[in-house]
């Protein structure tokens, strides 16, 4: 048996913008993770099926999503199954042509479709389980890279900031294909994340953000390196070890996040009832439309700013510290 597991995470800065080449600041919630058990199937030594059947005796169990079925019926599908693919990219980065008969199960405390990253995490999680049951453990570049490849099924043109800050479990300063930059947090501070509880698409939102962007790209440029020149601010103060000053920095970029459409009136109530309650700032984090937002709180608001967030809808609210 072998297990593995992966972080969620939050974006501080950047989203969307990220996806045109702006820079965005990440950090893992370990509050959160993805667990994946995967264990060898008994008979596995007398009886490895490794003709054209093999897909068949391997199982994958996920039951919060309610799946328990064989890769080879996943791969039978239609549209392929982001499961089956980090199977399959998993199997093709370490060079074999099929897996001996196992059952990997898949357990989450992410929620799904929240802007905290449960796609990637659980990928990552898979990814790490099944090599290290080969025997043949992948870099963390080479997991990345897998993941990477399976949240373009998530999200049809992802940056690769979620894949990125789940796989190092670090806080990451991303740039769209450079190599990762890993930054330092001066200061510890907290932000309280609340979940509108509303499942959104990133696909969806991403999608939209590129009509806009092909309606009338002069504007969406103009806010996109707005936003970039807040990341690089908000990596200053951080790394500065002032993290009182990304209050204002957040509610900035929650404005140009609205502008680009993709809060919704959940998320405007959230981030507006932490800010009345006394939070330094607030914004939505990840794709939007719903999912969760996050507020900056001195550590004596935390009360306070969670009661807010509860009063005002949030379904869940999640204290993590960034240090
Ligand atoms: C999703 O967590 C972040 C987005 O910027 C999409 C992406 O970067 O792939 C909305």
């Amino acid at each position: 048996m072998t297990s593995a597991s992966a972080p969620g995470k939050i974006i501080l800065f950047g989203e969307h913008a990220v996806v045109y080449g702006q820079p965005a600041l990440a950090v893992p919630v370990t509050q959160v993770q993805a667990h994946v058990q995967a264990d060898l199937a008994a008979d596995s030594e007398t009886d490895q099926r490794m003709g054209d059947g093999w897909a068949d005796s391997v199982r994958i169990v996920a039951p919060d999503i309610g799946l328990d079925s064989s890769l080879g019926r996943l791969l039978a599908e239609r549209t392929t199954h982001p499961l089956a693919a980090v199977m399959m990219g998993t199997l093709q980065a370490l060079g074999l042509s099929a897996l001996p008969p196992l059952t990997a199960r898949i357990t989450s405390s992410i929620p799904v479709a929240s802007g905290l990253g449960s796609g990637a995490a659980v990928s990552v999680a898979l990814i790490r389980a099944l090599a290290d049951m080969l025997g043949k453990p992948l870099s963390d570049e080479q997991v990345s890279a897998i993941a990477f490849e399976v949240e373009k099924l998530h999200h049809g043109t992802p940056s690769g900031i979620d894949n990125t800050v789940v796989t190092y479990a670090r806080p990451v300063y991303f740039v769209k294909g450079q190599p990762i930059e890993i930054f330092r947090v001066g200061a510890p501070f907290t932000v309280v994340i609340g979940d509108t509880g509303i499942a959104a698409s990133t696909r969806e939102s991403v999608g939209d953000v590129r009509k806009l962007w092909e309606a009338d790209k002069p504007k969406m440029e103009r806010l996109f390196a707005a936003i970039g020149s807040i990341v690089r601010t908000a990596r200053q103060a951080i790394e500065g070890g002032h993290p009182e000053w990304l209050g204002p920095l957040m509610d900035e970029n929650h404005a140009l996040l609205r502008e680009m459409s993709v809060s919704s009136p959940e998320l405007d109530r959230l981030t507006d009832a932490a800010r009345r309650s006394g939070a330094l700032g607030a914004k939505l984090s990840g794709g939007g439309r719903g999912g969760n937002m996050i507020a900056l709180v001195r550590q004596d608001q935390v009360r306070s700013v969670t009661y807010a967030l509860m009063e005002a809808g949030a379904k869940r609210t999640i204290v993590t510290e960034i240090s």
